[in-house]
């Protein structure tokens, strides 16, 4: 399990402001590194939706909310991206996706239906496609398909870090 570099924890803040954030929402907590760095982002009355597929990575996620006092603005909704989605509704602010990278085209009309104009949605985990440390991981497919899908897409507007491992898409 690999958290967020902390040198990525400004960008949160950066986005939050952008968009008046009042809800977020993660695929891929962890034990909750960046759903917390979120919700501490986006003030009080932020709350952060964070989407988990391992029940111990879970677990300890709550456990490290509930010793933050964020209890009650995360909330850990378990099972894999793909079978949490669907049953989401209203609109995220900005939506940050770190997960299994082979379920990413399948979550495009999830971003559709989830966000509104000027939503932000970060992509974590594109090295599998650009190479570094993700060279030779399985799924480049997946994750060609997903930008394209996404670049194409007339509700969004795509940045892929050069060099990075992410992009930046807002919803148009
Ligand atoms: C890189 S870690 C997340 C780190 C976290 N976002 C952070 O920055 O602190 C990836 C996490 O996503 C979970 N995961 C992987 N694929 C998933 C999926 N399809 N749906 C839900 N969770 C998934 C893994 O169990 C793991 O805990």
């Amino acid at each position: 399990m690999f958290p967020s570099d902390p040198l990525q924890a400004p960008l949160w803040t950066v986005l939050a402001s952008l968009t008046h954030a009042r809800r977020m929402l993660e695929v891929g907590c962890g034990h909750g590194y960046t759903a917390a760095v979120m919700a501490s982002a986006g003030g009080p009355d932020c709350h952060v939706d964070t989407i988990e597929g391992d029940p111990h990575h879970a677990e300890l996620a709550e456990q490290a909310f509930l010793q933050r006092g964020l209890s009650r603005r995360i909330r850990v909704l378990r099972g894999r991206g793909q079978s949490v989605l669907p049953k989401l509704k209203g609109r995220y602010d900005v939506v940050f996706l770190d997960c299994d990278w082979r379920e990413y085209p399948s979550y495009i009309p999830h971003l559709r239906r989830l966000t509104r104009p000027r939503s932000i949605i970060v992509t974590a985990n594109l090295n599998p496609l650009f190479g570094g440390w993700g060279g030779r991981l399985p799924g480049k497919p997946a994750i060609q398909s997903y930008l394209t899908r996404l670049v194409r897409d007339p509700h969004f507007r795509t940045y892929v870090v050069p060099g990075e491992w992410h992009s930046i898409s807002v919803r148009v």
